[in-house]
């Protein structure tokens, strides 16, 4: 199978939820929610893939060239390159149910795998949104990273128990589900949480424990205060709040405020291993694909899956090459210059 065929399969697979864009870009799809859309007018996931595109790679070919590297080391363990696939729930939802909860788990858990690499799953107001993807990152020994929404304390607990009996390397919160128009619309007792709170959750998940939905130095101090091992830079792929900065934008501040002492995810936008280098440069440990992912395991499956993350790989291989980088280390912020006049967006 190749990826052309991946986006052709999922073209047919999908229809009309996702319309699988040559660009996923969150223009087509503005404001469809349900379906695969930013909030509101959509601003907040168009910003995050326009500013990402007006990062450009310095290219330099005069150097000793000893291979490239794109190995990292995260929750303890190594990975073939540092692109994680991001949590994504409400599948029947958002999507037209052609793959469900389980389904996709099945598929995406070991297809990340197979490439080296591992997912994040997600949680939602059925409690099956959580507990059919720890099915399958159960059986895949626990290399996945489940995600559980900012719930009350006594459900937080329960959801949290299950995720430690899966045996996850990980555990992360999206923080900023308070936002959700379908948790919302359901009725479901989300909400922010203070740092006191945020804390004992941390301890209580007892393995690296990431808080998502970080958009400011502010926030991601306070992360660090609770302890928690790493934050991941998103705004939902704007799907929590209509106006927001892309996340390439706040990611060198936030780095800058937390970098070396707690590990910086991002996620919004990032679709090839170009961008996970341009990332990676403005200060990124690693990154988080959405999107992408439901149309790799929608068209092709596990082995769709594992193709789109080989695919990345050898993309973000190929961008060491043609800028001297040997190692991740060696990604450093003059690889890349930003072009944007932000106002022109
Ligand atoms: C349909 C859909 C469902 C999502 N479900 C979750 C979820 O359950 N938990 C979560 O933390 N994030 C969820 N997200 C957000 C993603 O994890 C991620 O932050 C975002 O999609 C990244 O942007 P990208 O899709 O442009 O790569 C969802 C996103 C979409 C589009």
């Amino acid at each position: 199978m190749t990826y052309r065929e991946v986006l052709q399969n999922a073209r047919k697979n999908m229809a009309p939820n996702c319309r699988v864009c040559r660009e996923c870009n969150g223009v087509a799809c503005r404001g469809e929610i349900p379906g695969t859309g930013g909030k509101g007018s959509g601003a907040s996931f168009i910003r995050n893939c326009r500013r990402l595109a007006q990062i450009k790679i310095n290219m330099d070919l005069i150097y000793e060239d000893r291979g490239q590297d794109t190995s990292a080391t995260l929750f303890g363990r190594k990975f073939a390159a540092p692109v994680f696939a991001a949590p994504i729930s409400g599948l029947g939802v958002n999507y037209n149910g052609f793959l469900n909860e389980r389904t996709y788990a099945q598929a995406l858990v070991p297809g990340c795998i197979e490439a080296g690499c591992a997912a994040f799953t997600g949680d939602g107001a059925p409690d099956f949104y959580l507990t059919d993807p720890l099915a399958a990152v159960k059986a895949a020994g626990g290399r996945a990273v489940p995600t559980v929404k900012p719930w009350d304390a006594e459900t937080l607990r329960a959801k949290m128990d299950l995720v430690k009996e899966s045996g996850a390397m990980g555990m992360a919160m999206d923080i900023d589900a308070a936002g959700l128009p379908l948790l919302a619309a359901a009725g479901k007792p989300v909400r922010a949480k203070t740092v006191a709170e945020l804390t004992k959750i941390a301890a209580y998940a007892e393995r690296p424990f990431l808080l998502k939905g970080i958009m400011t130095p502010a926030a991601a101090l306070k992360a660090l205060e609770c302890g928690a091992y790493g934050i991941v830079v998103s705004n939902h792929g704007g799907r929590v709040i209509d106006q927001t900065p892309a996340t390439v934008e706040v990611l060198p501040a936030i780095r800058k405020a937390v970098g070396g002492r707690m590990k910086v995810f991002l996620d919004g936008g990032i679709r090839t291993g170009l961008d996970v280098f341009k990332a990676l440069a403005l200060g990124a440990d690693a990154v988080l694909i959405g999107r992408p992912y439901v149309i790799a395991a929608c068209g092709g499956g596990k082995e769709g899956v594992s193709l789109y993350t080989k695919k990345i790989i050898a993309e973000l291989k190929d961008a060491m090459k043609m800028t001297g980088c040997a190692a991740l280390a060696d990604i450093t912020p003059d690889k890349v210059v930003d072009l944007g006049p932000a106002a022109e967006l």
